[in-house]
């Protein structure tokens, strides 16, 4: 690549290990969208990052595809560049929404099995991307079934030098990799802006002395590592998404490997106020929590009538960060400290939307998770009664779809509000 010549289309210019730097210091965790197939494309990473998200991944998106079809890389990453700046006095080009096209903090996910596809698909992303993540969980046997995903947990040598490869071609582009060693003012540094990393996300074994010598095997030399940073997904790749996430193994890990590079928890971050575990960069400071909190799901939650047990929370001191997939969907706006999703997350959505295009069944899909009960303390608050939702997956184009969201805030009045679903 013709690093020089195309500086000027290189439009991410933040290096994630300094978001994780400007979370810690501002006291708390960082937030990430978590990658998810099918839903966390442009527009919702848009959005949520407009409510307080720092980091937002793609989804996985098969490396072997991406480098060899230039269609396959069009359709599976979709990218924002800059609004330019109004100038003074003129009405801006923002959209009225509060909505402007600044950089959305992004990592590209792949599936990849082979130093060489991974770091060429790598390399293709890097100048459009903060970062690059090899997904290690997807427990799907579709993925399991090519050496994908969650397979590569028994692969641990391999993934070692798929991201080892990965840091050696994005260098050889002319990208710093160098774990973000460097000053962000281009004047004082000519590096800056070209900052990239390198990153994974696992899940783990039931026996976790084997998650450790993955993660050990896979860092290598902690004063010069090969990954910037671990998303550790604390669940088997045969547990079901409805059990709990295991937190004595997260507590282990993030005590092991939390004092060596930035760790992420994937997995039950429903709300910020119903965190299974406490950290010092958590505000305000839960101390308890009921042991099958993390249990909760859309089906089951409300329906129990016995209060579960109460227990101590474990303590976290070297988490860094909270990745959010399913409670995201329902709640962009989780991230700003809302339990709920708020009407203005949906307008936010929509905007973005007409100026990033979904198909329309995706993004009905994307407001009816929006206007559900979601995965809050309350769940029976919802934006939309469960025959309204019905209602809305029956349109069939977005005129409509905005014209019945219209009809019934109206209804509503005005700014809309919550329905009882009680
Ligand atoms: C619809 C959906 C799609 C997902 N796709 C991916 C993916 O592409 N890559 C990945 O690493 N994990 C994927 N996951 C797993 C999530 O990233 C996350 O690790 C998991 O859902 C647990 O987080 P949660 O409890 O916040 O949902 C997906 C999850 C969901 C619900």
């Amino acid at each position: 690549m013709d690093t020089e010549s195309e500086d000027g289309l290189i439009w991410p210019k933040i290096h994630p290990l300094k978001l994780f730097d400007a979370a810690k210091s501002q006291n708390r965790l960082l937030y990430a969208c978590a990658p998810m197939v099918r839903y966390s494309k442009l527009a919702f990473r848009q959005t949520v990052h407009h409510f307080g998200t720092d980091l937002c991944w793609t989804p996985m998106i098969l490396a072997k595809e991406f480098n060899r079809s230039r269609f396959a890389r069009d359709s599976d990453l979709t990218i924002s560049t800059p609004t330019p700046v109004p100038a003074p006095g003129r009405k801006g080009e923002g959209d009225g929404c509060g909505v402007r096209d600044e950089e959305v903090p992004t990592i590209a996910q792949f599936g990849a099995n082979q130093p060489l596809e991974l770091s060429r698909a790598a390399s293709l992303a890097a100048p459009y991307v903060n970062g690059v993540d090899l997904n290690c969980g997807c427990p799907q046997s579709w993925a399991c079934a090519e050496k994908l995903g969650a397979a590569l947990m028994e692969r641990r040598e391999l993934v070692r030098d798929m991201v080892v490869e990965t840091r050696a071609r994005l260098s050889r582009d002319g990208w710093a990799v160098d774990l973000a060693n460097y000053d962000s003012n281009p004047d004082v540094d000519p590096r800056a802006g070209r900052g990239r990393s390198v990153s994974v996300k696992i899940r783990v074994h039931s026996d976790l002395r084997r998650t450790m010598d993955f993660i050990t095997t896979v860092l290598g030399d902690e004063h010069n590592r090969n990954i910037d940073w671990l998303t550790i997904h604390p669940r088997t790749r045969r547990t079901p998404s409805s059990v709990p996430i295991n937190i004595e193994a997260l507590e282990i890990l993030t005590s092991t490997y939390g004092t060596k590079l930035p760790v992420l928890v994937s997995g039950d971050v429903f709300t910020l106020s119903t965190l299974p575990y406490t950290s010092h960069l958590l505000d305000p400071q839960p101390t308890f929590t009921t042991t099958s909190s993390s249990s909760i799901t859309p089906d089951n939650a409300a329906d129990s009538p016995h209060p579960p047990p109460t227990t101590r929370k474990p303590h976290l001191p070297n988490l860094s960060g909270l990745m959010s997939a399913r409670a995201l969907l329902a709640n962009p706006a989780l991230f700003s400290g809302l339990d709920s999703c708020p009407w203005e997350a949906v307008d936010v959505f929509m905007t973005n939307v007409a100026r990033a295009p979904l198909p329309l069944k995706l993004g009905v899909h994307h407001l009816t998770e929006m206007c559900g009960p979601g995965f809050g303390p309350d769940r029976n608050a919802a934006l939309l009664t469960k025959k309204e939702r019905v209602r809305l997956t029956e349109m069939g184009n977005w005129v409509d779809v905005i014209d019945y969201m219209d009809e019934i805030r109206s209804q509503r009045g005005g700014e809309g509000g919550m329905v009882r679903l009680a």
